[in-house]
C-alpha cells in the first residue's frame, strides 16, 4: 500500500484482479481508492488475461487511506446488484461498480434513479447473469462414468459439460452441492473446472467439451420423460426457444427429441383432442388453483364416486414432503390428509424420528377416495396404476410450486406417483433416488399396512418404519447445514 501521505493527486492506478469473479478483492480495492479520493477515470481495473497497459504505466500499488478518512457510504441495493454484476464477463464491468460506488458518496440515492446510465447498465448485467445461472441449475445435465483408476469397482462418477456466458460456475458451485451431496460429480466448463468428492469441492482448470463424456444409458430414461411430460397443446415455440436456447441443447439429451416433438405436436394435440384425452393444458400457478381444480377433476372414475378431492397440505416453501396413496374414508369427510388411523401412526412415528409434521408438506398422490360401498360402510380400494398415472398430474403441479429438497413416498402407489413405474418398496427403501428436478425422493412403507400386521411382523415394520424416518430426519438436517 502507498501511505496517504504520498499519494499524489494525478497518479493512475493499475488494479489486477487475481479472478475475475473476485468481488472481495474488488471491494476492498474500491473502498480504499474511495477513501483516497481517486476518482474513476484514475483506475484501470484488470482482470487476469486482460491488458494492463490502458495508461501506458500504472501504479500497481493500492492507496492505504488516511486514518480520518470518511466513512464509505452504499446502499443495500448496490451492493445487492454488484456482487451478481461483478460476474458479468462484460471487461468494463469493475469500473462500472466503481464509478457507482464513488458516486453513491455524493449522492446516497443514486441507485433509485432509474433512468440512470449507471444503474441501467448494472441492473441489465445483474439480470443476465441471474438468467445464466438459471440457466446452470436448470441444464447441467450429468454423465455417469465410472471412477477413474477403480475399473468395475463400480464407483460412479457423474460428469457434465457446461458453457457459462458470464462467471458464475464457483459462485454456484453450492447449489450443486447442496442438491447432489451424496454423488461424486465433476462439472466442467471452458472457464474452470469444479469437483466434488462427496466431502470438499476442489477446483480445476479449465476444459473442453471433449473432456467430458457423450453420452450414456440414463439418457434414454431422460429422453423417455421428457417425451412423456410433453404437451403438444402448450408448445410455444418462441418461448422455449428463449428460455432453452439452441445453444444447451448439445448437453441435453432430451434436446434430441424437441425437432421431432415440436413437428408432431400437431398431429398430437388434434388426436388428443378427437380422442377426449386433451387432458391439462396449463399447470396451476398456485396451491389454491390446485385445490380448487382438483375439486372438478373426473379425468378417471374415481373422481366420479361420491367423495371430495382433498389438497395437500403444509408450508408452501416446506424442505419436506410427504405422499401417501389416497385420502381414507375420514380424510374424505374432513377435506384433509393423514387424520384418520394411518395418519395417527404416522404422527406418532414422524415425532419419534425428530420430524416436525407442522413444517412438512403432507399430500396424496390419488386425490379422490377410492372405496366400494359395503353396507353403510365404504371400503377402501387401491387406485390402479392408470389412476395414479393420470392422478400425478396434481402431485406433480403440487411439487413444482413447494419445490421439496426430499420426497418421503409412503408405500407403492406414492412411489409409482413420483417416479411414473412400479418399484418394490423392500428394495427401494433405504437409498434415496434423485428426481428429474434435483430433489431427493425417498420411500417407505405407507402406514396403513403397518396397521394391518400384529405381532412380531409388526414390530418388525414399525422398526424399518423408524429407521426409514430417521435417515429422511438425518437427511434433513443435512441439507439445512449445506
Ligand atoms: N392414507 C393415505 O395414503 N393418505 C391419507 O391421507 C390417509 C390415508
Amino acid at each position: 500500500m502507498i501511505p496517504a501521505q504520498r499519494i499524489r493527486a494525478d497518479t493512475r492506478y493499475v488494479i489486477q484482479l487475481p479472478e475475475p469473479d473476485d468481488f472481495g478483492f474488488w471491494r476492498e480495492r474500491a473502498r480504499a481508492l474511495v477513501q483516497c479520493d481517486v476518482p474513476p477515470d484514475r483506475i484501470a481495473w484488470v482482470e487476469p488475461g486482460g491488458s494492463g497497459d490502458l495508461f501506458g504505466r500504472g501504479d500497481l500499488r493500492v492507496p492505504s487511506p488516511p486514518a480520518d478518512a470518511p466513512q464509505i457510504r452504499v446502499s443495500r441495493r448496490f451492493l445487492q446488484l454488484a456482487k451478481n454484476a461483478a460476474l458479468h464477463s462484460d471487461p468494463e464491468r469493475f469500473a462500472l461498480l466503481y464509478r457507482l460506488l464513488w458516486r453513491h458518496q455524493a449522492n446516497g440515492r443514486v441507485m433509485e434513479d432509474k433512468a440512470d446510465n449507471d444503474v441501467r447498465r448494472l441492473e441489465d448485467l445483474d439480470r443476465s447473469v441471474r438468467r445464466d445461472s438459471h440457466k446452470m441449475h436448470a441444464f447441467v445435465r450429468f454423465r455417469v462414468v465410472e471412477d477413474e483408476g477403480v475399473e468395475g469397482s463400480g464407483d460412479e462418477h457423474y460428469v457434465a459439460w457446461f458453457e457459462p456466458d458470464h462467471h458464475i460456475v464457483r459462485a454456484n458451485a453450492g447449489f450443486f452441492v447442496r442438491r447432489f451431496a451424496n454423488m461424486k460429480w465433476s462439472i466442467l466448463t471452458p472457464r474452470l473446472s469444479l469437483h466434488w468428492d462427496g466431502e470438499t469441492m476442489r477446483e480445476g482448470p479449465a476444459a473442453e467439451r471433449g473432456d467430458a463424456p457423450s453420452g450414456d444409458p440414463a439418457e434414454d430414461l431422460w429422453r423417455k420423460y421428457y417425451a412423456s411430460i410433453f404437451n403438444p397443446a402448450r408448445l410455444k415455440v418462441g418461448a422455449m426457444l428463449k428460455e432453452m436456447p439452441r445453444k444447451y441443447w448439445k448437453n441435453m439429451p432430451e434436446a434430441a427429441l424437441i425437432p421431432e416433438l415440436v413437428a408432431g405436436a400437431q398431429q398430437r394435440e388434434s388426436t388428443m383432442v378427437d380422442a377426449g384425452t386433451l387432458e391439462f393444458e396449463e399447470r396451476p400457478e398456485t396451491l389454491a388453483a390446485i385445490d380448487k381444480a382438483i375439486h372438478a377433476c373426473r379425468k378417471c372414475p374415481i373422481g366420479e364416486l361420491d367423495n371430495h378431492a382433498v389438497m395437500g397440505e403444509g408450508p408452501q416453501d416446506a424442505a419436506l414432503m410427504i405422499v401417501g396413496e389416497q385420502p381414507g374414508d375420514q380424510e374424505d369427510q374432513s377435506g384433509r390428509p393423514f387424520i384418520g388411523p394411518a395418519g395417527q401412526l404416522l404422527d406418532v412415528h414422524l415425532e419419534r424420528a425428530g420430524i416436525d409434521r407442522g413444517k412438512a408438506y403432507v399430500t396424496n398422490t390419488v386425490k379422490h377416495f377410492k372405496y366400494v360401498q359395503r353396507g353403510k360402510r365404504r371400503l377402501h380400494q387401491s387406485p390402479n396404476a392408470k389412476e395414479i398415472d393420470t392422478c400425478r398430474w396434481w402431485v406433480e403441479s403440487e411439487r413444482a410450486i413447494v419445490q421439496p429438497k426430499l420426497l418421503l413416498a409412503m408405500g407403492a402407489s406414492a412411489a409409482r406417483g413420483m417416479l411414473g413405474k412400479t418399484v418394490s418398496i423392500t428394495k427401494a427403501r433405504g437409498t434415496p433416488q434423485m428426481l428429474e428436478d434435483g430433489s431427493e425422493l425417498w420411500i417407505t412403507a405407507h402406514p396403513s399396512y403397518l396397521l394391518r400386521l400384529d405381532g412380531e411382523a409388526r414390530e418388525k415394520q414399525e422398526r424399518l418404519f423408524d429407521a426409514d424416518l430417521a435417515a429422511v430426519a438425518q437427511r434433513l438436517a443435512e441439507m439445512a447445514d449445506s
